[in-house]
């Protein structure tokens, strides 16, 4: 008893030593930038909330500026982006250098999946609903971009979406609060690392605050007008996972919320961020973002919108040069305080402390690292790892899939087969000195898959986009001499990402009449759908026997296509985004209201929320995707029907693989509140498992359901958990539940 005491209380010493020690740890970074601050003229203190882009990559208008060298050299630049490798950011740093203060530059990138080594697009990677793995890609990407003297991603993107017709859905984790809040902490982690400081993290910017995914018709940059109980209750709370895991920074977005720019919304960047989740970081606003409100209409000139978005509590301004022009105006007119411009200094100063480049500007720029870590063969074994576990297999007919590895002939054809570039899918980055030959093309992922016994045929077949049918024929006299005919066809990649919106989402150009032509061979025909975001593709998902998504998968997406294609991998993704019928269903998400006349199912449409020309149900739901094994679920258990609030009740249940292959299976908890003072979605996903099951094999899992599980914002916006009944519901798919029951809470 006395040994255990005596522990306890080590315990606690060593605790209290700790914190102590990184109390102290944190007073000195804020002791050292109050002290940096107090040197620091008004000019120098606007100059580090100024962010300039280098001479490419421009996502904007850029404004160009004869003399950045020169403001550099007198302090007035705090952060360049779009500046990588080694040689170029110290070349940079070395201008820093020279300035009066020798205060170090922030070097800021999008590095969105993946630096060299591509990720897949983050979407994809959304439908692996692997944490670990999302995490590794970050960290990953964090690794090769620190190495290329970067310090500052532009990423997680963590806005929630539910209109494909957006280019950037490719960019996000899909149309779920609760997964995205995962993904979105997984991702924050796997960039910053263990903390901020180490050589291979890099700070992380979670964007784009606030509700950009929900612009208006899916336009880009479109306004955005919504409740506060949706912003809270979908929107926010992504944002909030990656205050939780400790971000350094925050993006404003380029949309207004109910007729306020982001980046001047005060109620967004100091009530929400910075005072009621205490986000110590720093914001920095979008690409101009600043000057556009001219645009919008809530300002007349730079000036104005200078003094909006500081006041508002955007930080650092990018690429409009308004804070430049006017900030010392401002403070001399009494427009904005001293006070809100040091706080907005020292945030980014503190960064600059816990980057450790006040210690060693040059810390990041080790060209020999940059060699090494650019060039580390575990990177393109971990993305071929992600890139397989993110192709969705949606359809498989007669179990055509997985090919043989005996099969004679296969013909390979589409516009997308033999490309190498696409694959990166877009935000890609571009990096100085490396050439495409590191991207396993689909054609070359075939060929390392198969050996001598088997004949590759290879035709075209048709362009991407544009209605030349001319390749038709060829491809057609291929596919006749094989005995399986793979066909790989999509979007371009830049047919997706920013300023990406698109009214027709179909698969572009006379790509779905090609697969119409093969069909006709009477050959078993395998498609492959490369895209960005969800399409609508109806002709093929009627009439081709197996469809995998591929998405765009990165630099290994040839050998992780093939990999699936012949069952080395047995596919586990599961869709994080509705896949609609048609164009006319957006928006389209599982988790809707159910309205006070719900239609029972398509023959039911008579004065019920129903089209009357299209079906209610969408092509492939949230949480769908398929194996080539089959899973039972059986057993549900609930410890307990009843649970008091502070109680938790567990819910077990037993999943066995009936097929023939080892595979994955994620299994997914959705929640009803059956009745509640406002209406509560159909269903919510609260908790999910991926668990490995081999051939014949059996685990049981348990969910454990508390209060917060339970809870939603009222109409008070108080974050509460009603007493009342709950249904339970387990199942493959957000569609295909499996098993059920209900419990209620009580007071
Ligand atoms: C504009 C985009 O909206 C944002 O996501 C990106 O980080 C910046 N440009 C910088 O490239």
């Amino acid at each position: 008893m006395r040994k255990v005491t005596s522990k306890i209380l080590f315990i606690i010493i060593l605790n209290t030593i700790l914190v102590q020690a990184l109390t102290a740890q944190t007073k000195t970074i804020n002791q050292k930038v109050d002290s940096v601050l107090s040197l620091m003229t008004l000019d120098e203190k606007i100059g580090q909330l100024n962010q300039y882009n280098d001479d490419w990559t421009a996502t904007g208008p850029v404004t160009l500026d004869k003399d950045k060298r020169g403001q550099i050299q007198h302090g007035q630049v705090g952060s360049l982006l779009n500046c990588m490798g080694t040689e170029r950011t110290r070349s940079w740093q070395k201008i820093a250098m020279q300035s009066r203060l020798k205060i170090p530059l922030l070097f800021g990138q999008d590095v969105i999946h993946g630096f060299k080594t591509t990720f897949p697009i983050p979407l994809a990677e959304s439908c692996s609903w692997d944490l670990d793995a999302i995490e590794l890609s970050a960290r990953i990407a964090a690794t090769e971009a620190s190495a290329s003297g970067i310090h500052w991603t532009f990423a997680p993107m963590v806005d929630i979406c539910r209109d494909p017709r957006w280019g950037r859905v490719m960019e996000g984790a899909g149309e779920d609060t609760y997964l995205g809040s995962k993904i979105a902490y997984a991702r924050v982690k796997g960039f910053q690392g263990d903390k901020l400081g180490e050589l291979n993290s890099v700070m992380a910017c979670a964007k784009h605050f606030a509700a950009y995914g929900a612009a208006v018709g899916g336009r880009d940059y479109n306004s955005v007008d919504m409740s506060d109980r949706q912003l809270w209750e979908t929107y926010l709370p992504p944002f909030k996972a990656t205050v939780d895991a400790h971000i350094a920074t925050f993006m404003t977005s380029f949309n207004d919320l109910n007729g306020v720019p982001s980046t001047a919304n005060k109620y967004l960047l100091t009530d929400i961020l910075k005072n009621k989740w205490g986000f110590d970081g720093f914001v920095v606003s979008d690409w101009g973002a600043v000057g556009e409100m001219i645009e919008h209409g809530n300002v007349k000139n730079g000036y104005e919108a200078a003094q909006a978005a500081i006041n508002a509590g955007c930080d650092m301004d990018m690429e409009s040069r308004d804070y430049k022009n006017n900030l010392e105006q401002l403070v001399k007119d009494n427009k904005v305080s001293i006070t809100r411009i040091d706080d907005a200094v020292r945030r980014i100063l503190r960064k600059k402390f816990e980057l450790g480049l006040f210690a060693d500007p040059f810390r990041f720029c080790n060209a020999d690292r940059e060699q090494m870590e650019l060039n580390n063969p575990n990177h393109p074994i971990a993305a071929r790892n992600i890139a397989r576990e993110s192709i969705v297999l949606l359809k498989n007919q007669h179990h055509l899939l997985p090919l043989s590895k005996d099969t004679k002939t296969i013909a390979f054809i589409g516009p997308l087969v033999k490309a190498v570039k696409q694959n990166k899918g877009f935000w890609d980055v571009e990096v100085p000195g490396t050439d495409s030959s590191f991207i396993v093309s689909q054609w070359q992922g075939l060929e390392n898959k198969v050996g001598n016994k088997t004949k590759l045929l290879y035709a075209k077949g048709c362009d991407i986009d544009g209605n030349n049918r001319n390749g038709f024929a060829e491809a057609v006299k291929v596919a006749k001499q094989a005995d399986v005919v793979i066909l790989s066809i999509g979007e371009r990649r830049d047919l997706s990402g920013e300023a990406k919106s698109r009214s027709n989402i179909n698969i572009p150009g006379v790509q779905e009449e090609l697969l119409k032509a093969l069909l006709a061979t009477g050959k078993p025909v395998v498609v492959l759908i490369n895209a960005g975001r969800p399409l609508v593709f109806d002709f093929t998902a009627d009439n081709a026997p197996a469809i995998l998504y591929t998405w765009w998968l990165g630099s290994e997406a040839g050998n992780a296509i093939a990999d699936v294609l012949f069952g080395d991998y047995n596919p586990s993704a599961k869709l994080t985004m509705t896949f609609p019928l048609s164009v006319g269903q957006i928006p389209i998400y599982y988790n809707h209201f159910n309205t006070g006349r719900p239609a029972k199912n398509d023959n039911d449409r008579d004065y019920k929320s129903a089209y009357i020309d299209l079906s209610i149900y969408p092509r492939y739901e949230f949480g769908y995707g398929l194996s080539y094994t089959t899973f039972q679920y059986s057993k549900l258990q609930l410890n307990k029907k009843k649970i008091k609030s502070g109680e938790q009740l567990e819910a077990s249940a037993t999943i066995t693989n009936t097929g023939n292959y080892d595979g994955e299976e994620i299994v997914q908890l959705y929640l009803h509140d059956l009745v509640s003072s406002i209406v509560r979605p159909v269903m919510e996903l609260k908790d999910f498992r991926k668990i490995k099951l081999k051939a014949g094999e059996s685990k049981t899992i348990t969910f454990v359901i508390d209060k917060e599980k339970l809870s939603f914002f009222n109409q008070q916006l108080q974050w509460v958990a009603e007493p009342g009944e709950f249904e339970l519901m387990i199942g493959a798919s957000s569609r295909d539940i499996r098993l059920k029951d209900r419990f209620e809470l009580v007071e």
